[in-house]
């Protein structure tokens, strides 16, 4: 399916593998080359650089704390337009691969309030992912992304849950939490992380419960256990990974391969 400007995050309880499942799209879909994509680690403790086997020396957050202090200075005139130079500070961070492009949102010091610096950001990744066909984020852990509302401009919200209580009432929530704060997903998607074959119809019920659609299980898989622990990148795994091939097929089931 050829779509422009989507904007795709996965989401879900903290160490259900979200990371890996957004680094396993990406690998797959970067390997189509009619398709610019943009991977953004939209979490702070993340390290979906390292998966994709991409070295970051720079996040927004670095951006935003030392633009932060340029204005404390008076650096910052009061003629620029802040936005604008933000976003071009944004833009000299974004780091090109070959096959796709990648941006780290890091953390901002400081104030217990994020808002306006979240709404800035949302305003300012909309404009850098219009840029791609496809822009993928691995989003923070639980539930705090619908409440600072970063995830406002997602098309299509992934949740990935393991074979747990506490990761399906967190994908609940998530749902829940979404129509409280008035974000509109296109589509939301249950995906299920190492259940066994014979407990797959657990997140396959639970979706039909939840209203949301089921878009498969992802095995266990060794080669993903191994890499992780040699500190090998997924984008390097042997294609016939069962984890890559679960992933191929939960893409074409979304409509993001044909
Ligand atoms: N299908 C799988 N097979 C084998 N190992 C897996 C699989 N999925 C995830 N893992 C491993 O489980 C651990 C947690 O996965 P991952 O980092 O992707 O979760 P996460 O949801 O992104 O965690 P966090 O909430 O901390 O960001 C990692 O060590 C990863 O390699
Ligand atoms: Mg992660």
């Amino acid at each position: 399916m050829e779509k422009s400007n989507l904007a795709f995050a996965v989401s879900g309880k903290g160490g259900t593998g979200k990371t890996t499942v957004a680094a396993l799209m990406v690998r797959i879909l970067s390997e189509k080359e009619n398709r610019s994509i943009l991977a953004i680690d939209a979490d702070s403790d993340s390290n979906l650089s390292s998966v994709l086997g991409v070295s970051l020396n720079r996040t927004v957050g670095d951006v935003l704390n030392e633009f932060k202090k340029s204005i404390s200075k008076g650096e910052v005139l009061p003629t620029m337009v802040k936005k604008d130079i933000l976003e071009s500070r944004i833009f000299e961070i974004l780091e090109e691969t070959p096959r796709f492009d990648i941006l780290a949102i890091g953390r901002t010091e400081g104030e217990g309030c994020y808002c306006a610096v979240d709404d800035f950001l949302t305003d300012i990744i909309d404009v850098i992912s219009k840029n791609y066909d496809l822009t993928l984020m691995d989003m923070q852990a639980g539930l705090e992304h619908l409440s600072r509302r970063t995830d406002r401009s997602v098309d299509v919200m992934l949740i990935v849950t393991d074979p747990s209580a506490l990761g399906f009432q967190t994908a609940r929530r998530i749902k829940e939490l979404a129509k409280e704060v008035h974000i509109e997903f296109k589509k939301i998607y249950l995906i299920g992380n190492r259940f066994k074959p014979e407990m797959e119809s657990m997140p396959r019920d639970e979706a039909a419960k939840m209203g949301i659609e089921y878009a498969g299980n992802i095995p266990h898989d060794e080669n993903v256990l191994k890499y992780n622990l040699e500190g090998r990148p997924l984008v390097e795994l042997p294609p016939e990974s069962p984890a890559l091939v679960a992933t191929k097929n939960i893409l074409i089931r979304i409509g993001l391969l044909d």
